[in-house]
């Protein structure tokens, strides 16, 4: 085949024209960083970024594998394609009048695109003919369709380049074939017309529908979507698959959305056209929608090359069908969300809605405040299996017990499992703290049989890891802090003292330093209720001839504590995490050290029980860490 010689002349419009970032940003994400952009380069492989697009110069540039050049050479490079076809390929994007060397040559240059580009064209000039025939009388009431029903400004019907299809058997046919010239067998390739089955000739695949092209990320149209005025079935025909369509690799309103989803690092997924077009219009732009199918992972990908935090909120229907489609399209997902690839995020609409139905009545700050509430895909997940369920009665709490584990058994990350972890036991321990830790270790062994089994034969191999009790030397000084604090309340607030003391009995805590283990029995000991406890205690101490050096300081309030004191119920419960904590971690490295003894060849039980104690002492400790709402050398 022979290419054409362009005009110089268009060769220099084509450059510039085409605007460097903006060719570019079609196959990395760049980000701005003073003048220049950076991204990650699409010629090597690289975790952070040294592609490099300078704007001024129209150049890139990437410091790890010396690639250069301009935007041509980028498409060329990329595409493994030939200079003029990449100019051509520019020209028609930023329409610039291609000019060849010999005016003749023009037509030689028509016949010579390929069957690709030959299809791009005719699906243009139809997207044309349907946009024109909306404002015609035949399409009266696919306009008021859209205005009225639908609520469409002028605006995004434009923008959008809705249109409409003639009710005839053969209107768009015989514009095309007889007007445009374009052979029957192009528009048949390109899904537009069928041949008929008995008498020959051609009929439209499209009548009397309401038309909405579907373009690939630069814009060309490349299918149609149709719905239907009437009752008609299907609601909504789409083309056939093609040589440019492939409906599971195509997104709606990607070409309208890609910018929005840089710029919002986020991407919103809705199921139908109208959802994203109803978005775009009140201004949520980095909306697709999957076209009806379950979003596929090649449809994911596409998306997330214009994301690089990788989040995306599914927005499906609430129904039945969809949440079905919700459940399919996470099916696809989970790899990819599992592996962390993708930071999925669920939006069902209240009251079952569509997110056009939804805006009808409500305004883009409500959409945004749904957006932002959405709950991650794990968590949606376990909200749908314990839906309508009674966790009070046993078979339901068996079966919702075996989905959570079946779905918290695919988690690859250690922390992230641990979070969902305990995440379900609250749920499962019905509100009932006290039945946390053995619901944790119930998930754990349900889900271990393989992980765990991974990791202790992975633990065993090496040596194991021990938790550094000692890393932190203010430990032990904080612990003391704690407890003299536990202690100072209890004795300044008489109406503390009944709690103090049964949750010292519940949680099966004692103090661990010896002076304070001592005034403890003491304060024991003088069970009848003594008015002033301060002054009996002090007696006390000096009847018996002990030393009251390590202790007074609890029977005196200084300045900053007498007011911290009035916080007491969460000093006490950050005491009290404090001491339990310190218990815990004794009874970790007791557990350990058993552990590290134990011989899982011939021991696997012991083996495995050891490293299941060890495990839900760390659980609780993370738990308890968190009770602690601030750190107890605040008030010293
Ligand atoms: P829905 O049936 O949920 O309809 O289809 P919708 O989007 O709410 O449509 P309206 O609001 O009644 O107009 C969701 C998407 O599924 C695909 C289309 O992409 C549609 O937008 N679909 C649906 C089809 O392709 N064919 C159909 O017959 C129906
Ligand atoms: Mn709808």
């Amino acid at each position: 085949m022979q290419i054409p010689r362009l005009h110089p002349d268009t060769i220099e419009e084509v450059k510039h024209r085409a605007d460097i970032v903006d060719v570019v940003s079609d196959y990395v994400v760049l980000r701005k960083r003073g003048k220049d952009f950076v991204g990650l380069c699409p010629f090597h492989n690289e975790k952070s970024p040294s592609f490099t697009v300078t704007p001024s110069k129209q150049m890139y540039y990437c410091f790890g594998c010396q690639a250069a050049g301009n935007g041509i050479k980028f498409l060329m490079e990329l595409g493994k394609r030939q200079f003029t076809e990449v100019v051509l390929d520019l020209a028609r994007r930023y329409q610039v009048p291609v000019k060849t060397l010999e005016p003749e040559q023009r037509q030689e240059l028509q016949r010579q695109l390929s069957l690709r580009e030959q299809l791009y064209q005719v699906l243009a000039s139809t997207a044309n003919f349907y946009q024109h025939a909306l404002k015609t009388s035949p399409g009266e009431k696919a306009m008021e369709y859209l205005r009225e029903s639908r609520q469409f400004k002028a605006e995004t019907i434009e923008q959008f380049g809705l249109g409409y299809a003639p009710a005839g058997w053969e209107t768009l046919y015989h514009y095309l074939v007889d007007n445009k010239h374009y052979p029957a067998q192009l528009l048949e390739q390109a899904g537009l017309i069928k041949s008929r089955k008995e008498g020959g000739g051609y009929y439209d695949v499209f009548r009397d529908r309401l038309m909405i092209p579907i373009r690939d990320t630069q814009g060309r149209v490349i299918a149609f979507g149709g719905r239907t005025l009437t009752d008609e079935q299907p609601k909504y025909l789409n083309s056939p698959e093609t040589e440019l369509f492939s409906k599971g690799k195509t997104l709606f309103a990607i070409d309208q959305a890609k910018d929005g989803i840089s710029k919002l690092d986020q991407a919103v997924v809705v199921e139908g056209y109208f959802d994203a077009i109803a978005l775009h219009a009140a201004g949520i732009n980095n909306a697709v929608a999957s076209l009806g199918t379950a979003l596929s992972v090649e449809q994911v990908r596409l998306i997330l090359r214009y994301t690089e935090s990788k989040q995306l909120v599914l927005n499906f229907d609430a129904d039945k069908a969809g949440t079905n489609a919700t459940e399919r399209a996470i099916g696809e997902l989970t790899s990819l969300a599992y592996k962390g690839e993708v930071q999925l995020k669920i939006l069902n609409i209240p009251d079952g809605k569509d997110a056009d139905e939804y805006l009808r009545s409500h305004t883009t700050e409500d959409y945004q405040q749904l957006l932002t509430t959405a709950p991650l895909w794990l968590n949606w997940q376990i909200q749908q299996i314990i839906q309508n369920r009674n966790l009070k009665q046993a078979t339901d709490f068996q079966q919702v017990t075996q989905q959570i584990v079946k779905l918290l058994k695919n988690i690859v990350n250690r922390d992230t499992l641990n979070y969902y972890i305990s995440y379900c036991a609250e749920i499962l321990s019905l509100g009932d703290t006290k039945l946390i830790p053995l619901r944790v270790e119930n998930l754990l062994t349900q889900i271990s049989p393989a992980s765990v089994q991974t990791s202790i034969q992975r633990y065993s191999k090496q040596k194991p890891i021990k938790p550094n009790l000692s890393a932190v030397p203010t430990k032990r000084t904080l612990l003391e802090l704690a407890e003299a604090l536990l202690l100072q309340i209890y004795l300044h607030c008489p109406e503390q003292r009944q709690f103090i003391s049964n949750e010292l009995e519940t949680r099966n805590l004692e103090f661990s330093l010896s002076h304070h283990r001592y005034l403890w029995r003491q304060i024991s000991e003088l069970t009848t209720n003594i008015d002033d406890l301060i002054s009996s205690l002090q007696n006390r101490y000096l009847e018996l001839g002990e030393d009251l050096e390590l202790i007074s300081h609890i029977f005196h309030l200084n300045e900053k504590n007498s007011k911290e004191i009035l916080r007491t119920p969460q000093v006490i419960q950050t005491a009290l995490a404090c001491i339990e904590i310190a218990l815990r971690e004794k009874r970790c490295s007791h557990f350990l050290e058993l552990w590290e003894k134990t011989d899982p060849e011939t021991e696997p039980e012991r083996f495995k029980s050891y490293y299941q104690a060890f495990y839900t002492e760390k659980q609780q400790i993370q738990e308890l860490d968190k009770q602690r709402l601030f750190t107890i050398t605040d008030l010293f």
